[in-house]
């Protein structure tokens, strides 16, 4: 019933918040990360959540011979793979990168998983698989358009993984995450971004606890309601919960061989405009804020169908926008510098 989990990436931000979700759950967890942009304060506050040290063994996912260590000192039922690069813009200037590290990094972690007999993994991969939507909501039967080297880097992850569970009778699942935010209730973990925040609720806190002057929207000239862009904004404890659902489901019911892909998102499309009156009631105080010019590669909307993951493995999300704006803002309002002050 309760196993023990390699979670890749365990340190960042959404690996960090499944971690306390697996330890909730009564698993047992290895966490191999390269802090590459993450902080080991990270993973001692997720020990103190959920009252149990967590384990860092730091280094690369490519490092073949690393991983042959861990499969052999770990007796490992399930592979969490959350570690990558996930800047869209930075994949533009740099395909390299992204290749070499989310796509040759995933084939080194499944040939290692493979020599070790490791048999069931959950991949982090992205909506932005699905490119610009002919249709909303988004099901998992969408058409498949990337349109940045990011995009495609996941995509070859997820045929791959495919592959490799058809192949060797694994059990696998890709995650399509919509878009994460919020932070756990405590305070004690959330997002904390290098340099400026490409993404909209890291740029809004920012904003908010004064670290940044004004917030621009991008563009209100869109084909939607209010003008502004809507997206499927999930909270990042749903976003956890659902990886342990991927998880559970891998261990006790999956078919050898089947990989599917399911969505991650609430369903539910929110505007630029929304988010940041709801901002602004969750913090009591207006919030500086301009229109801008639109954002190269923008699409007016973008929400889940999240039924699959429903019929699935019985999950859904729970939390509102106001929960995911409190959240978030009291993680901002407690760790102003993010972890840099540990
Ligand atoms: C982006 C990534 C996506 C990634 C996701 C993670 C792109 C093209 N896509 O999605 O691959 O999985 O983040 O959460 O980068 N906005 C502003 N002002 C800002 C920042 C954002 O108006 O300062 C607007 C954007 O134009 C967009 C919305 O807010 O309409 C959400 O933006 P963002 O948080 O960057 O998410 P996505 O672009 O949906």
């Amino acid at each position: 019933m309760h196993s023990t989990i390699l979670v890749t990436g365990g340190a960042g931000y959404i690996g960090s918040h499944t971690l306390v979700a697996l330890l909730e759950d009564g698993h047992r967890v290895v966490v191999l990360d390269d802090l590459s942009n993450a902080s080991p304060a990270a993973l001692a506050r997720v020990g103190e959540i959920a009252g149990k040290p967590v384990q860092l063994i730091r280094g690369d996912v490519r490092d073949g011979a690393l991983l042959d260590q861990i499969f052999a000192m770990h007796p490992i039922d399930c592979v969490l793979h959350l570690a990558g690069v996930k800047a869209v813009g930075e994949s533009v200037a740099n395909p390299q990168k992204y290749f070499e590290i989310n796509t040759q990094g995933s084939l080194a972690l499944f040939s290692a998983m493979q020599r070790a007999g490791v048999a069931r993994a959950v991949f982090s991969s992205t909506a932005t698989v699905y490119g610009a939507p002919e249709f909303v909501p988004l099901t998992e039967a969408a058409a498949l358009r990337p349109e940045s080297p990011y995009a495609t880097s996941k995509l070859a992850v997820e045929y791959m993984l495919a592959g490799f569970a058809r192949a060797h009778s694994w059990r696998a699942i890709n995650l399509r995450y919509f878009n994460p935010v919020g932070a756990h209730p405590s305070g004690r973990i959330g997002e904390d971004p290098l340099g400026e925040p490409a993404n909209l609720f890291p740029y809004i806190a920012q904003v908010a606890g004064k670290r940044r002057q004004i917030l621009s929207i991008f563009g209100n000239d869109y084909p939607t309601a209010d003008g502004t862009c809507e997206r499927d904004y999930i909270h990042v404890c749903d976003l956890a919960a659902g990886h342990v659902a991927a998880v559970n489901y891998l261990l006790n019911h999956a078919m050898p061989g089947e990989c599917p892909a399911v969505n991650l998102g609430t369903g539910q499309a929110y505007s630029v405009l929304q988010v940041l009156a709801q901002w602004q009631a969750t913090c009591g105080f207006d919030i500086a804020h301009q229109i801008a010019p639109r954002r190269a590669g923008d699409v007016p909307s973008y929400f889940a169908n999240p039924a699959g993951a429903q019929s699935l493995f019985g999950w859904r999300a729970r939390q509102d926008l106001a929960r995911m704006c409190a959240d978030h803002w009291a993680w901002q309002q407690q760790n102003p510098h993010g972890y840099n002050a540990d």
